[in-house]
């Protein structure tokens, strides 16, 4: 039977144990102090550097990345609607003569200003080395002026995304080889 003082002794002995093992774990970083727990929460609203990078980064493609899925999801139907607003000046029929405007039968991936028969603007000439790739369509019919300043097509542009992917689904869809949209680009 052990005495009072030599229970106490062994409690004494637990104890400081229990206390020697905290301070371990404490210095090897294996468990946090209470008031290291307290700064870093108070601390978690700073925004590190690569948290920065990470938030900054996608911004400058999102408006690209937007475009990209309206045009995978973009419909002929409406494109044919919206196409109204250029039909006055464009005919798209494989033989069609031009009007007021070139014929866009098979303008995807055309050079521009490379239609026989029409006499284009200097500012569309200049462009010619480069195609109508569905990125410069894009730019070209948000606002003509600002792609080729000087253009003739005096046409202020069409602003909704939405209807500018459906307007190149309807210009993709009148050739002779309509492409998969999954490839594109934009920038
Ligand atoms: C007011 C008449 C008018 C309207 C409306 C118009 N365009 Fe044009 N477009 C023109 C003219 C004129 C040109 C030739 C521009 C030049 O030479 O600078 C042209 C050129 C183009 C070209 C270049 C073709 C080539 O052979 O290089 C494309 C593409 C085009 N237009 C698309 C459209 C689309 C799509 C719309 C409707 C969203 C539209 N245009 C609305 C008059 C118009």
């Amino acid at each position: 039977m052990l005495t009072l003082c030599q229970q106490e002794s062994k409690l004494n002995v637990v104890l400081t144990m229990i206390k020697d093992l905290y301070l371990i774990c404490l210095t090897s970083s294996l468990i946090s102090h209470p008031m290291n727990m307290l700064t870093k929460n108070m601390c978690s609203n700073e925004v590190n550097k690569q948290d920065v990078v990470r938030i900054t980064k996608p911004k400058l493609n999102k408006n690209y990345q937007m475009l990209k899925e309206l045009l995978v999801c973009s419909s002929m139907k409406r494109g044919e609607k919206y196409f109204n607003a250029c039909s006055g000046c464009h005919p798209i029929n494989e033989r069609s003569s031009h009007r007021f405007g070139p014929n866009l039968w098979n303008v995807v991936f055309r050079s521009i200003a490379c239609c026989s028969g029409y006499t284009y603007s200097l500012a569309l000439i200049r462009l010619s080395n480069l195609k109508w790739t569905l990125n410069n369509l894009n730019k070209f019919i948000r606002q003509p002026s600002s792609f080729a300043n000087g253009t003739y097509m005096t046409f202020s542009g069409i602003k909704n995304p939405i209807e500018r992917m459906d307007i190149l689904n309807y210009l993709n869809y009148n050739s002779y080889r309509p492409l998969s949209f999954n490839k594109f680009r934009f920038n």
